[in-house]
């Protein structure tokens, strides 16, 4: 049988990088991109050491060209992406009453739109191919957790869910299935930012009242990507699944 093929955007640190050491501890040949070319480069190298099948693809999800074309390359290398792994996403603290036009529409740009322009691009290969799985990063200030001066964030991720659910009906009949991941706390360069996130100590302050008794770690979610991408998840599609460490039902 063929290789798998996860194609992941924002691969160069954080939860992208988790996943595609992850994918890779999973035998998937790895097309990380990002538009952190130094960094994504790193992640492919320290994975080909390891003997995994790794590439590393410059690509800005607000690049419709480019992410189309990305796409097409790494289909005529390697046949339709089996997973595709919607990553990237900032998350900028704008408070809503100064915040102006370019910062909300920056945001939905990368967190929402960027990830359809993904599926987008991939679809109709694996269409074709009646088999593909996408799993998409939502948040639980998405789903159920309402996070002070983050409306555009708290926005878009919220439409990731939606993305996922309508995605999921119009492909399901091509046997393709698409899920979200709602991650809670986990520390990466966007948890430990403390003007746009909660820092180093904000982490600190929150980890005794994660009911599981810590911050995750960025294998925490990719895990359970490898999970929702796989065969064992073969009759789940359309959902949002929270990975937070019991935060929202200890609330
Ligand atoms: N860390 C958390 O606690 C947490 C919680 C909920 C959801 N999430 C989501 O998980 C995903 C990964 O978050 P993270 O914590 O690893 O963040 P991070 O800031 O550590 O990494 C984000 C990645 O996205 C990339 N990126 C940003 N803009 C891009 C663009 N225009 N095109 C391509 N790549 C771009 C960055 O270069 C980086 O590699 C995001 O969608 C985030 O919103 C994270």
């Amino acid at each position: 049988m063929s290789k798998s093929t996860v194609l992941i955007s924002g691969a160069g640190i954080g939860i992208g990088k988790g996943m595609a050491e992850a994918f890779a501890a999973a035998d998937y040949r790895v097309i990380a991109t990002d538009v952190l070319a130094d960094e994504g480069a790193g992640v492919v190298s320290a994975l080909a050491e390891s003997g995994a099948d790794a590439e590393f693809h410059e690509m800005d999800v607000t690049n419709t060209d480019q992410v189309n074309g990305v796409i097409a390359s790494v289909e005529k290398a390697y046949g339709p992406i089996t997973t595709l792994v919607c990553n990237a996403g900032i998350a900028k603290k704008i408070p809503l009453t100064t915040m102006t036009d370019d910062q909300w529409d920056l945001t939905i740009d990368v967190d929402l739109k960027g990830m359809m322009r993904m599926i987008r691009a991939a679809a109709p290969a694996m269409r074709n191919a009646k088999s593909g799985s996408v799993v998409c990063l939502a948040s639980i200030a998405g789903t159920a957790y309402g996070w002070d001066e983050h409306v555009p964030y708290s926005a878009a991720k919220a439409g990731v869910s939606g993305l996922v659910r309508g995605v999921a009906i119009e492909l399901a009949k091509d046997g393709i299935r698409a899920n979200g991941i709602a991650p809670g706390f986990i520390r990466t360069a966007q948890t430990l930012d403390p003007i746009n996130s909660v820092g180093e100590e904000g982490l600190n302050a929150v980890a005794p009242s994660v009911p599981l008794g810590r911050i995750g770690d960025p294998s925490d979610i990719a895990d359970v990507a490898v999970f929702l991408a796989s065969n064992k998840a073969r009759y789940i599609t359309g959902q949002t699944i929270t990975v937070d460490g019991g935060v929202l039902v200890g609330l």
